[in-house]
């Protein structure tokens, strides 16, 4: 199986597909095709593992094995079945089978899991001549997914989402994840050599993703993909791919990237995570509230995930503080600024339509990205 070429799946929030796209396709990816919730592509085993090494924005990646419309049971066994799963498997694998189902006649996840192991099982007994699987070893993570009929089965090589860096141990009070946060950078007009500052960095995840995107750093090269356990691919793919991700840091134009917010306590995670994803250097943090910071620079670029008045402030006081956004950006101005935010009145208290606006979610939260550039 070393040298094969899988039809791969890479899940994506709602309004980052294209960036995924130009993502795989930067990393030299072949057939990749955007749809909602994802895109298509294909890659050979180190494509794949490079893929989850170096993709910022995708959430998961997945090894595509059949899919067709099912709306019995019976069909669902059988799209299962036909899966050659004794070329996956080598007899002590842990199969773990979750499933979802949207809008679709199988409706009850745990019924389908339980007819696709069935099926799994009886179809390695007649292919292996095994009768016993301890299920004692390495994971192998298979998400069924049914989305108006439409099924798909789909083997998990990332394992846990991608968002998981691994620099972040404790999340703060609202944090954002980390392949939105890379986006909300890649989507802004910020590039390495201007400044950048987060007046509301709250743990720094916008912060440390833009650290990591000035130097060329993998966002996965300090954690572990379920890929690297699974038997039937070569096992020393995860040390030839990784190496070559460990080559030095780029420093091509390093830019001053900074962080404020006036929450003690968020600044220390902050503090925490910038180290824990060595990029301590180059991020500096301060406490201080907006309506007071003055920064030095002619131009630069303020991102930020303000609060949005859902769940921790009042939505009055969300929009005075959009309010402050304005007139920081009056007090700075050759910089732009982009701000995230679910307040459908962000614009009204700004006091200025944006130049550009891109939906977005943060998690099931319908935002909408606003851009003054
Ligand atoms: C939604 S959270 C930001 C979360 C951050 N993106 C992260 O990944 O952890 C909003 C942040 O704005 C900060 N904040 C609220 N009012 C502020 C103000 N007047 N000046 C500076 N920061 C403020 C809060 O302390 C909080 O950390």
């Amino acid at each position: 199986m070393t040298h094969s070429v899988f039809s791969c799946y890479a899940a994506a929030a709602f309004g980052l597909e294209g960036l995924v796209s130009d993502e795989l396709r930067r990393l030299g990816l072949a057939d990749v095709h955007a749809e909602n919730g994802g895109v298509r592509f294909s890659a050979d085993p180190a494509g794949l593992l490079n893929a989850n090494l170096k993709c910022r924005f995708c959430d998961r990646i997945y090894i595509s094995l059949a899919e067709e419309t099912c709306t019995t049971f019976e069909a669902l066994y059988q799209l299962v079945f036909r899966i050659p799963w004794e070329r996956y498997a080598c007899g002590t694998e842990f199969f773990h089978l979750s499933c979802k189902c949207v809008r679709s006649k199988l409706m009850s996840p745990r019924d389908c899991q339980s007819v696709s192991k069935k099926a799994l099982l009886e179809r390695l007994r007649k292919q292996t001549a095994r009768t016993r699987f301890p299920e004692s070893g390495a994971e192998l993570p298979i998400l069924i997914s049914i989305h108006q009929d439409w099924t798909r089965i789909l083997l998990n090589t990332s394992g846990v989402s991608l968002s998981r860096r691994g620099y972040r141990t404790w999340n703060g009070e609202a944090p954002l994840r980390e392949t939105l946060a890379a986006a909300l950078v890649q989507l802004s007009p910020w590039r390495p050599g201007l400044p950048l500052h987060d007046p509301c960095c709250g743990t720094g995840t916008i912060l440390v993703e833009a650290a990591l995107m000035m130097t060329g750093r993998a966002s996965g090269i300090n954690r572990s993909f379920a890929m690297e356990s699974f038997s039937f691919l070569d096992p020393g793919l995860s040390s030839r791919v990784r190496s070559c991700c460990a080559s030095p840091a780029s420093e091509k134009a390093l830019s001053s990237i900074s962080g404020s917010d006036l929450d003690p306590e968020a600044l220390k995670l902050a503090r925490r995570h910038t180290r824990q994803a060595g990029v301590d250097q180059l991020v500096q943090l301060d406490c201080i509230p907006l309506q007071e910071l003055r920064l030095n620079g002619a131009a630069g670029v303020f991102i930020c995930n303000p609060p949005y008045g859902e769940r921790m402030d009042s939505a009055s006081e969300c929009r005075k503080l959009y309010r402050d956004l304005a007139l920081l950006r009056q007090r700075h101005p050759g910089w732009s600024l982009c701000a995230i935010t679910s307040d459908p009145g962000f614009e009204r208290a700004f006091g200025k339509k944006a130049d550009k606006k891109r939906r977005l979610y943060n998690g099931r939260l319908e935002c909408t990205y606003y851009i003054y550039d």
